[in-house]
């Protein structure tokens, strides 16, 4: 096992980890006593002046990174910006083209020059300086929506990673940030921050599951007095319901779909469980065997056959998590049912069919898709909050990489 200062062997990567370990201890000497001490014991780090000046006119951050969508909620304020993860990048110039919602536009359909990339892969950063340049183009644009909009805002940042990454993960998450020009970022599990924003009483002695179903991962949880005791986290989730979708149109029909279409098929008829009126929808795309266009009109009954595949994954992975949780926490999650967060929760029928097949009642958070930042808003807003910072502490546990 070796220190962070030394592993790391890129520039913006040693420079991340300078900026993290001299700036973060000022601040966290008022608002994390017990991380203060500890950090100070182990790094004998002083504050720096600069950075706390910065964050005096910064706003805090609570950032959902998601594969498909990043959420950013700034501390008094409430969500702001809620995008596709989506970069389009100007190969020429490797400049950034567009971010959000105006990437996202552009997929499938951007010139030779320009690439529509999406930095997350399953939940983890599969393209570290295209993240962090999204990061930086999203803290900017937050702080823009302030009354007075800052030229460089050095915020604190909590961002979410998925529970099942690995310590090297975790550490990308947070370089990103810092190099995006944070002044302190802490990862939270996103579990753990979907489940405070979906309301659920993490911090009582009570079994809560939360089950965020998002474009990369389907994260499993169940927690109990500030902590997570179960965690399962596969790399099934929307995504591979949309894949499922185009290799069923290329199978069935010689069609060939693209990604967006294959969503927007999903969202409209996709579904797991059968419908009250079983719907029909029009797949367009190009016919494998002529070249030509094609549309081709399928129905809910075929779609929902074609993804049963990672519907199933997905339902195996909370029995799974269910046969593991101590009788204790599985009494209590009987009794006060399973939450269901993340966009993918959102599938016709899911919520019944998670209920038919663990016997269990099943209840789909407000507002899924911004669970987790408006969990990671509750943080930023209540730094002080024991709970939080107890909560925090536990999920920096990786400031150190074991390689
Ligand atoms: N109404 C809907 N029905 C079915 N799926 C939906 C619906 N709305 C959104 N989705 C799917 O939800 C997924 C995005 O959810 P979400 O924003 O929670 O993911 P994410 O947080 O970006 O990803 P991850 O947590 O895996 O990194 C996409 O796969 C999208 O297609
Ligand atoms: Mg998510």
């Amino acid at each position: 096992m070796h220190d962070d200062r030394h592993t790391l062997d890129r520039g913006k990567g040693v420079e991340g980890f300078a900026l993290y370990s001299s700036c973060r201890i000022g601040d966290l000497s008022s608002s994390f006593p017990q991380l203060f001490n500890t950090l100070r014991a182990e790094q004998n780090v002083g504050l720096n002046p600069i950075n706390s000046l910065f964050g005096a006119f910064s706003r805090d951050l609570g950032i959902d990174l998601g594969t498909a969508n990043t959420l950013v909620h700034v501390r008094g304020k409430g969500i702001v910006i809620s995008e596709p993860s989506v970069v389009a990048i100007d190969l020429r110039t490797k400049r950034v083209h567009a971010v959000g919602a105006e990437a996202k536009a552009m997929v499938g359909k951007t010139p030779a020059n320009i690439v529509a990339v999406r930095p997350l892969k399953d939940g983890v950063i599969a393209d570290f300086d295209v993240v962090e340049k999204m990061l930086a183009y999203f803290i900017k644009k937050a702080h823009a929506h302030s009354a007075v909009p800052l030229m460089d805002p050095r915020p604190r940042v909590v961002v979410g990673v998925p529970s099942g990454v690995t310590e090297v993960e975790k550490r990308a998450a947070r370089d990103a940030t810092l190099n995006a020009k944070a002044r302190e970022a802490f990862v939270v599990e996103e579990p753990m921050a979907a489940a405070i924003g979906a309301g659920l009483p993490v911090e009582e002695p009570i079994g809560s599951m939360i089950v965020d179903i998002g474009g990369g991962t389907t994260e499993v949880a169940v927690i109990s007095l500030g902590g997570i005791v179960i965690n399962h986290s596969i790399r099934t989730a929307g995504d591979e319901i949309d894949e499922a979708i185009i290799q069923f149109a290329r199978r069935e029909y010689n069609l060939l779909i693209g990604e967006r279409m294959a969503e927007r098929a999903k969202i409209a008829a996709g579904s797991a469980y059968p419908l009250e009126e079983e719907i029909k929808v029009v797949l367009r795309g190009r016919d494998l065997l002529t070249g030509l266009p094609k549309a081709v009109e399928v129905s809910s009954v075929e779609i929902r056959d074609g993804i049963s595949g990672p519907v199933y994954a997905i339902i195996q992975e909370i029995r799974l998590a269910l046969e593991e949780t101590p009788p204790e926490l599985v009494a209590d999650v009987m009794e006060h049912g399973i939450t269901l967060a993340g966009g993918g929760s959102l599938l016709h029928g899911l919520d019944k069919r998670i209920a038919a097949e663990t016997r269990m009642p099943v209840h789909i958070a407000e507002d899924p898709l911004s669970c987790v930042a408006r969990g990671a808003g509750k943080m930023v807003e209540n730094f002080e909050n024991k709970v939080y910072q107890d909560i925090l502490t536990r999920s920096q546990s990786s400031r150190r990489a074991k390689l």
